[in-house]
């Protein structure tokens, strides 16, 4: 069953999403050559405490991985696609790429937001993947409007990135947010004819996230349980909002 939140829970989610786009925007100035990733979890963790927020991720429980996340954070670096674990010993160096994705609750109510972020220079091919699959969120962000279908916002992702050269990860998925971080549909970046296509009304909430791999589209599961890479060892990116269906069209509620 697909909830649907009402204006008075779509201004709660908003102020979780204004305060995840907050950190995001804080962290992306923080990345550059020599600092840890744990260096950004320690400053969105307080960033956390001083709102008054609760960390979406840190404590809640996986069961493909057999256990709660350990982070506020997910900071996956280069062929990592997602849920990579900040770490102290991670240190950026020019030329990575870093996705951070983070969620908070705010009276009750989650947002959810990722980002990959350029270290320094990086070369004009992963400038490439990290426009494109930004874009192919903005694509599928345009399709979140009352009538059209969740195949649309799907197909949206899916077709950008496929016309691009690169792919589009099949073991994750994007999922609809409120107040759980993660409810039902679930949104792939591809159209899964095994799924339902419901069509999309006033109020629904989507967390949309395409996680694209510069080369193959595979990935696995490092001995940690957690960090998902490439299996080919490319690059991946990994950009996502939290998105509600009005009448007035979609609403980004993690950016302003
Ligand atoms: N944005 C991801 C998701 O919504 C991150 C979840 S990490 C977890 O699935 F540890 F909380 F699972
Ligand atoms: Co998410």
């Amino acid at each position: 069953m697909i909830i649907r939140k009402s204006p008075a829970e779509l201004e709660k989610m908003r102020k979780a999403g204004l305060l995840v786009y907050r950190i995001l925007q804080r962290l992306r100035e923080l990345v550059q050559p020599g600092v840890s990733t744990l260096d950004l979890e320690a400053e969105a963790e307080r960033m956390m405490k001083d709102a008054g927020a609760k960390p979406a991720f840190k404590g809640y429980y996986v069961p493909a991985a057999g256990g709660r996340y350990p982070f506020v954070l997910c900071t996956s670096v280069n062929e990592e696609v997602v849920h990579g674990m900040p770490s102290a010993k991670r240190i950026l160096k020019e030329g990575d790429i870093i996705s951070i994705d983070t969620g908070v609750a705010v009276d009750g109510y989650f947002g959810d937001s990722a980002i990959t972020v350029p270290v320094g220079q990086v070369s004009e091919e992963v400038k490439r993947l990290l426009a494109v699959t930004e874009e192919s969120l903005e694509l599928a962000i345009s399709q979140m409007k009352a009538g059209n279908r969740l195949f649309d916002v799907c197909g949206a992702v899916e077709r950008h990135v496929t016309q691009n050269g690169f792919s589009v990860v099949r073991e994750f998925v994007g999922h609809g947010i409120g107040a759980s971080l993660h409810e039902e549909p679930q949104v792939p970046n591809y159209v899964d004819r095994r799924n339902e296509n419901p069509r999309l009304k006033e109020g629904m909430v989507l967390a949309i996230e395409p996680m694209v791999n510069a080369g193959r589209p595979e990935t696995k599961v490092l001995g940690d349980r957690w960090t998902a890479v490439t299996c080919d060892g490319s690059y991946a990116a990994h950009f996502e909002h939290t998105v509600a269906v009005t009448s007035n069209g979609p609403w980004v509620l993690t950016r302003p």
